[in-house]
């Protein structure tokens, strides 16, 4: 089955969400509410003890099947702040290196009671697998599968802008520039953006890092950097995601910055009041230049901290009855 079929299976029939595998095909209504939820939280989401009740007595797994820095951290501060358990479970020393496969390694997990996955997995589709696999009571979210998606991520950066922009996402003008071919952030960014009414996506890259036209409906697609600023009011920055990438898709690290690297002059072609996001890892010099990614436009760190927000809004969703 396609990672696209299985992602219907998010949402019970009443609407509220199962699991959370995808931002594609999410209805505006619920997206609103983790948004609206989310914005709520977010006093509480950087520290104190006023949340940990609401998921007193329940059990959360970050199960990691590949590198995390902020993602792993944001999950496991938005579980312990909002009381649950929380196992962060290291794959790398675990029996997944004596061959137990990903199901069975959640349906051992789930025997002692974890109520929540947090999966990022390196396949395509895998924590949808693995959602089909679970037990009807085990919540699964998906902190990024391959190429894919990464919903809590397109959910952050949506809240980000937001509070940024206004709510008015017809208004918006985004710029969404590099890797976009390896990146399931920007799948999820594109999907939450279509749906929240943002008429004017722009996509910008090299060709050989841009995904099918057909991702791409109705976004309006470029290869020439400088002239998309025109009246963009966020540069959504992605990362050349080396890891996923077969050699030779850019002639060299040094060329990309000249042709596609976010420098303060660059930057001073887009509105005035432009934002400057990226989900990190940043890599300096290569995607983002530092004036930039520590300037005064950039929202860098802000998207971190709401993202420990976000995360709380989709647990005690998923998981708080
Ligand atoms: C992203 C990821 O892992 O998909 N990082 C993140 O979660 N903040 C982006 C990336 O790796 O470039």
């Amino acid at each position: 089955m396609t990672a696209s079929a299985f992602d219907d299976r998010q949402l019970r029939s009443d609407g509220s969400l199962r699991h959370l595998l995808s931002l594609e095909g999410l209805p505006r209504a619920a997206l609103e509410r983790l948004l609206d939820a989310a914005q709520a939280l977010r006093p509480a989401a950087l520290g104190g003890t006023a949340l940990r009740r609401r998921l007193a007595g329940r059990s959360v797994c970050n199960l990691f099947f590949e590198a995390s820095t902020r993602t792993r951290s944001a999950f496991h501060f938005a579980a312990t702040r909002l009381g649950a358990d929380v196992l962060s479970f290291d794959v790398s020393t675990s029996s997944a290196g004596k061959g137990e496969t990903p199901v069975d390694t959640l349906r051992t997990l789930e025997a002692m009671g974890v109520d929540c996955f947090v999966v990022r997995a390196r396949e395509d589709g895998a924590v949808a697998a693995l959602a089909a696999a679970a037990k009807p009571q085990t919540a699964l979210i998906n902190a990024g599968d391959g190429r894919h998606q990464h919903p809590t991520q397109g959910l952050l950066d949506m809240l980000t802008l937001r509070q940024a922009k206004g709510d008015d996402f017809s208004r918006l003008t985004a710029l969404i520039i590099g890797d976009v071919r390896h990146s399931r952030v920007a799948r999820s960014d594109i999907a939450a953006l279509r749906t929240l009414g943002c008429r004017d996506i722009r996509i910008c890259g090299p060709a050989s890092l841009l995904p099918d036209a057909l991702e791409l409906q109705g976004c309006t697609v470029g290869h020439d950097f400088d002239a998309m600023l025109d009246g963009v009011d966020a540069l959504m920055m992605l990362r050349l995601q080396r890891e996923r990438m077969v050699e030779g898709l850019v002639p060299s690290l040094e060329q990309y910055f000249v042709d596609y690297g976010l420098d303060e002059h660059r930057l001073a072609r887009a509105r005035p009041d432009a934002v400057v996001l990226h989900p990190g890892p940043m890599n300096r010099g290569v995607e983002i230049a530092d004036t930039v990614a520590d300037g005064s436009q950039s929202l860098i760190l802000a998207q971190v901290s709401n993202g420990v927000a976000v995360r709380m809004a989709v647990m005690l969703e998923l998981l708080e009855r």
